[in-house]
């Protein structure tokens, strides 16, 4: 197992540059699925979640080659199965963006229900019934879904809610039906976005994806294409508020700042100067200390859930107090436990967290319990006095590309070790 020690108290400073976005690289190799050739995909980020999805197309017997500079070859021609394991899928919910791809393209499919996960219930009614609508024939059993088509057919799909996962499932699946679909109250995150137009750029018909009507058009086949992922939002605004909280000046490269305006806004308020250009991000806080924002999480284009902890570690020690109200995932405050215990002073009530900043964190042991959690931890270990040793990182390594690496580029003092 690994863990991260930081000694915390520096002002970051100096430039640092974004990788390929989780949640755009994961639904694209998925798709990959639906081509009829070899796809190639650029920008493609070094994190565990990307490994386990290779893993995963790769029992499939789907070929997999890493070409130079982050590319990955994917020839889905080789596949010899439809099956996806309980043993992958509890280690990663993302796996079920297999499930339309394998059902539109191969007619059948069977994958694991995800179960539960330490934010929430996170069911995937939504994306079964989505299928069913396009004619699946869907089975549930022993924690299987298992599901059968001839062809899936053009459906009109309302969701009930937003879900980004859900709606990237669908218009796979629909790429490949007879006919068109529409899915209405769509997610209009930028990864959907990113996985519609790799889908176009294999001879798809996908129109208005960003928006919460999408049409798919559905094509007999699509080819194989070569697609460069957008970069990561999440991990831009990550090392955004790194610098807010450190009082630093920080320039995040080859990001998209056109993708971060609620956060953006957010890092003004707390009294940041912001400038941007094409594709960077520069914050400084001049030496101060951050003002409480409050935050109140939405799906895309509101405030990201996946940027709540960290704002909750920025609350913890700035000025005045700040209320952060979660209302995507039911249980997405497990970090608010373990930055308490380097001395932050929050009052949970409901699904809200009331912040009152305090002058200084301290360091303590602490343990990260998902992915997001884990962020927070290591940007309050940044600025607490002492020393933070943040343990279970592999959540970490789950979604940010060689973190330590980056923020020790910005002058932290961090360091992996073994135990
Ligand atoms: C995706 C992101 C994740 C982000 C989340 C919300 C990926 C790989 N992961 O997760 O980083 O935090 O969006 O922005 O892109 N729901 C249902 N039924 C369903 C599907 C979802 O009730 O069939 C609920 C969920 O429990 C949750 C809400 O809808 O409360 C939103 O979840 P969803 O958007 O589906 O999250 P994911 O796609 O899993």
């Amino acid at each position: 197992m690994n863990k991260l020690i930081i000694r915390g108290g520096i002002p970051l400073s100096g430039q640092v540059q974004v990788s390929g976005a989780k949640n755009a690289v994961l639904p694209i190799l998925a798709g990959a699925l639906l081509a009829s050739g070899p796809v190639i995909i650029r920008n493609v980020p070094h994190l565990h979640d990307v490994t386990t999805t290779m893993e995963l197309l790769g029992q499939m017997g789907v070929s997999l080659t890493m070409g130079e500079k982050m590319s990955i070859e994917v020839d889905p021609t080789t596949i010899k199965n439809t099956f996806a394991p309980y043993e992958v899928v509890k280690t990663m919910r993302a796996s079920i963006l297999v499930l339309g791809p394998l059902l539109a393209r191969y007619g059948e499919a069977e994958v694991s229900l995800p179960g539960g996960c330490a934010i929430g219930a996170r069911p995937v009614d939504m994306h079964l019934s989505g299928l069913a609508a396009m004619g699946a024939k869907i089975n549930v059993e022993q924690g299987y879904i298992k599901a059968r088509v001839d062809r899936l057919k053009g459906a009109r799909i309302v969701m009930d809610q937003v879900t980004v996962t859900g709606t990237e499932n669908l218009m796979m699946a629909a790429s490949l039906a007879s006919g068109t679909s529409v899915i209405e109250n769509a997610a209009r995150e930028p990864e959907v976005i990113d996985l519609a137009n790799f889908i176009n750029a294999m001879g798809g018909r996908i129109e208005n994806a960003g928006t919460d009507t999408i049409t798919i058009h559905g094509v007999e086949k699509l080819h194989g294409c070569d697609y460069t992922v957008l970069p990561d939002r999440i991990e831009t605004g990550t090392y955004l508020v790194a610098a807010a909280i450190t009082g630093g000046k920080v320039l995040v490269k080859y990001t998209d700042p056109k993708l971060l305006d609620a956060v953006l806004a957010k890092l003004v308020e707390a009294g940041a100067l912001i400038d941007i250009g094409d594709d960077w991000i520069e914050l400084d806080m001049e030496g101060k200390k951050p003002n409480s924002v409050n935050i109140r999480t939405a799906p895309y284009p509101g405030f990201p859930t996946d940027m709540q902890a960290q704002f909750c570690a920025l609350n913890a020690i700035a000025e005045g107090t700040g209320s952060v109200t979660e209302t995507v995932f039911e249980n997405r405050f497990m970090h608010i436990q373990e930055i308490s215990r380097l001395g932050a002073n929050v009052n949970l009530e409901g699904n809200t967290a009331i912040i009152r900043g305090v002058k200084n964190l301290n360091g303590a042991q602490v343990m990260a319990t998902d992915l997001r959690a884990s962020a927070s931890l290591i940007l309050a270990g940044l600025v607490a006095k002492g020393e933070t040793v943040v343990e279970r990182i592999y959540h970490i390594d789950r979604g940010y590309d060689h973190i330590e690496e980056k923020l020790a580029g910005l002058g932290a003092q961090i360091q992996r070790v073994s135990y």
